[in-house]
């Protein structure tokens, strides 16, 4: 049981953000997001157009509890720019699966969607956890690797995985998403 794991407790009353981009493997995270409210963290969630098209904001507004964030434009719980409100009220953003692109607009300061805004906007203290997940071209692309050390060296931002192993496009190799319960042992170890 999630809720009785020690290595779990830092993430209590915990306000954790998680955020998607569109990757296959967006379904995994309604697992993370279930254990994290398990372990009585208040998570929010936040999701890119793309990420929507792979598992419904419904899945994951019944798992945390909570409205879920897809758009800037659209005012959910209080009228303050909702970018800057996400930004500020969190102690540890998850972003996972982080695709490609994600990682290529955090890395250039692009601002374009909810979720590259509000990681833009993030105070410089706040914890940033990534799990990347993608084909394995699309990993050892040298842009792409250039975008992680980017954000590894520059802005401090954890990475966790992507693991060696089976993918949705029928190959096995390097871009496979870091299993979700890994996910929230290193998120709970940043906050402890
Ligand atoms: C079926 C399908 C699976 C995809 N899986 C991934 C993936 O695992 N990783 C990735 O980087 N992009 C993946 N993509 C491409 C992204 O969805 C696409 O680059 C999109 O623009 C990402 O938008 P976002 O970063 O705003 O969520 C996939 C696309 C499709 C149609």
């Amino acid at each position: 049981m999630a809720e009785a794991n020690p290595q779990l407790a830092a993430l209590k009353g915990r306000r954790i953000l998680v955020a998607l981009s569109g990757g296959i493997a967006c379904y995994k995270i309604a697992s993370l997001v279930s254990t994290v409210a398990q372990v009585g963290a208040d998570v929010t969630v936040m999701m890119t157009e793309a990420a929507t098209r792979f598992v419904t904001p419904l899945t994951f507004q019944t798992l945390s509890g909570r409205p879920v964030y897809t758009s800037m434009w659209q005012a959910e719980e209080n009228f303050d720019a909702q970018h800057i409100a996400l930004a500020r009220g969190c102690d540890l953003v998850i972003l996972a699966p982080a695709t490609a692109n994600m990682l290529a607009k955090i890395s250039h300061g692009i601002c374009d969607d909810l979720v590259s805004t509000v990681i833009c906007a993030l105070p410089r203290e706040t914890p940033v956890l990534i799990a990347p997940a993608m084909n394995t071209e699309m990993w050892n692309n040298p842009i792409t690797q250039k975008n992680v050390a980017e954000l590894r060296d520059t802005l401090n931002y954890q990475f966790i995985g992507p693991d060696e192993g089976w993918q949705a496009c029928r190959t096995s190799g390097a871009g496979r998403m870091s299993e979700a319960d890994d996910i929230v042992a290193a998120a709970a170890s940043l906050l402890e």
